[in-house]
């Protein structure tokens, strides 16, 4: 069965290829990029040519001679230097959307080599509450999670809690400024905390002494003090607590709850492993590990502090080694703040030279800010810090405001039902908006926070991609209502043949988004699906359509692109409500 339009195209080509005695590695398509010309190009005659030293045009005409053969193309021309432009019957396209609407994963391959991948992507830390910087990483590492995932690999996400730095010390350090003692800590909550926390950086960044006592601190807790080391087990707790709650609300799931405290004996092992090795030396009361500076000056790797502590680079390195160790991993994956590129590079380099993982590939995507209309990081109106909490009541107002009165809609059993079915309602759809913004633009750069449209429902937002699904959902009830049935796809205009192509890419969108780690390109191809669908609509009824046959047809068209569309709302960790209202 024909499942993926891109692959059997592919393998037909390869087949021509073989046959002609042609290197079958350039035996590749994509969808056009004259669509108004033709539906595929194959660029692989140049390649061919080149690696041949042939004539690029020769060698595409014998290609073409070969292919049209074949009934399943019934356009087929060379341009510019040796392009290889296809139209397709459409008897092909309407056979792959039969099989993708027959199998239960909508025609979507998975990898052949299933890995076993670790995802960091949470990164919160304790007494801190979750803000806007900590949004992307949650939402990209949720997306990836999923499309890992789907594509049939083992993913396990890791929140890798900073729990055991410097702002440890620091709080413990401000209880006992204040309260004498460490006695009282059991009592206080996640805001106190906060406040603790709050404090103890100003103080810190005043004065270098007490700086000194917060790290010195650190360290007595990383090596054992048991005062100490009950505090912070509080102080731990009730971060994890609240933080827990705010990703419940985003819908970002971590299968492991582990942080830097769960790789100290690790640390130690990896210090020792340093020293065995020869790799590490001690400079000025530090162990380090220099590293090498080809292209940039690179500073050296901290493994010990002079004071006995344990830093942010030597918990990450350690962390690698279990997850290799422990958890087997192929691949590792960090969804973390790009301004911490170098952080990383250091600690991949470090964990080369110790030889921790030499068949796990370890890879750092790290994304841009989060930018307010003024280019810089968005804050709240008064200038604060944009906690998570703020921004998705902020979302939720939006939202709101386009919702109709309770009291004003049908088919509830009461004024309390519809304002509950309301309020679910604006809670999936402000975190959609939330959500689709982050994941419509490019990971590596940052963006400006669209105050005024990202929860509206038309441009591309996430309530728009919504609605559509909704909207299609309601085609279906009256569609049904009707009588008709999803049917054999038949193509009888321009714009069901734009949609048919359209839902056809499925796969190697897909694919593509998987390889390239970027749920951007999710974003835009459901985007554009959408827009394909209006204008489908627009020009194709279903109800009025002239025959059974045409109206079925439709219909298959229809419920294919609210499939779909639901499987990429899924995949980018957005909810996709059956009914939505407007007001
Ligand atoms: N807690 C860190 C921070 O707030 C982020 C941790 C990212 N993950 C990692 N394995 N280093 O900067």
């Amino acid at each position: 069965m024909d499942l993926s339009l891109e692959k059997t195209i592919n393998n037909k080509l390869s087949k021509c290829f073989r046959s002609l005695g042609l290197n079958e590695k350039f035996a590749v398509v994509k969808p056009s990029d004259r669509p108004d010309l033709s539906d595929f190009q194959c660029n692989g005659a140049l390649a061919l040519a080149k690696a041949e030293r042939k004539n690029p045009r020769e060698i595409a005409s014998v290609i073409a001679a070969e292919l049209e053969k074949d009934p399943d193309f019934t356009k087929i021309s060379v341009d510019g230097p040796g392009f290889l432009n296809l139209s397709l019957s459409d008897a092909l396209i309407s056979r792959v959307l039969c099989g993708m609407a027959e199998d239960s994963r909508l025609g979507c391959s998975t990898v052949d080599t299933p890995q076993k991948i670790i995802l960091d992507s949470g990164g919160p830390n304790v007494a801190k509450s979750l803000h806007v910087g900590h949004l992307r990483s949650a939402v990209i590492g949720e997306a990836i999670r999923r499309i890992e995932k789907f594509v049939g690999n083992d993913i396990i996400s890791d929140v890798h809690f900073g729990d055991y730095g410097t702002p440890m010390g620091m709080i413990l350090s401000e209880i006992i400024n204040q309260d004498g003692d460490l006695s009282k800590t059991e009592t206080y909550d996640i805001n106190q905390i906060s406040d603790f926390y709050k404090r103890a950086n100003s103080r810190c960044k005043e004065n270098e002494a007490e700086k000194e006592k917060a790290s010195r601190i650190t360290a007595d807790l990383q090596n054992g003090n048991p005062e100490y080391y009950k505090a912070w087990q509080h102080l731990r707790r009730v971060s994890v607590e609240a933080v827990k709650k705010n990703y419940d609300v985003l819908g970002a799931h971590f299968d492991l709850w582990l942080g830097e405290s769960d790789a100290h004996q690790a640390s130690l092992d990896v210090i020792k492993i340093a020293k065995e090795k020869g790799i590490s030396e001690v400079d000025d009361g530090a162990t380090i590990i220099r590293l090498g500076e080809s292209n940039k000056p690179k500073p050296p790797v901290i493994l010990l502090k002079s004071n006995g502590g344990i830093g942010y680079q030597v918990t990450d390195i350690a962390t690698i080694k279990m997850r290799v160790d422990d958890l087997k991993a192929d691949e590792i994956i960090y969804v973390v703040d790009k301004r911490q590129s170098l952080h990383f590079e250091q600690v991949f380099e470090a964990a080369e030279k110790l030889g921790l993982a030499p068949h796990t590939t370890l890879q750092h995507i790290g994304f841009g800010t989060v930018n307010g209309a003024d280019g810089k990081p968005f804050k709240t109106r008064d200038g604060g810090v944009m906690n998570l909490e703020d921004l998705i009541a902020l979302s939720k107002n939006k939202v709101r405001e386009s919702m109709p009165d309770a009291k004003d809609l049908e088919g509830f059993p009461s004024v309390e039902a519809a304002q509950q079915y309301i309020d679910t309602l604006v809670e999936d759809i402000a975190i959609a908006a939330i959500k689709f913004q982050d994941l419509k633009n490019n990971i590596a750069s940052g963006y400006v926070f669209e105050i005024d449209d990202f929860a509206k429902f038309e441009g591309k937002t996430g309530p728009y991609i919504q609605y559509d699904v909704a909207r299609i959902n309601s085609i279906m009830r009256k569609a049904e209502a009707a009588g008709i049935v999803p049917g054999e796809v038949i193509i009888t205009n321009r714009e069901e043949r734009d949609l048919a192509l359209k839902l056809a890419q499925l796969n190697s969108v897909i694919m593509r988004t998987h390889e390239e780690k970027e749920p951007s390109i999710i974003s835009d191809y459901a985007y554009t699906l959408a827009q394909t669908f209006s204008s489908f609509y627009n020009t194709s009824s279903i109800l009025n359509a002239e025959t059974p046959a045409e109206a079925s047809s439709r219909l298959r068209l229809a419920v294919l692109t609210r499939d779909i569309l639901k499987l990429l709302l899924d995949l980018l960790g957005i909810k996709a409500p059956e009914v939505m209202l407007k007001r």
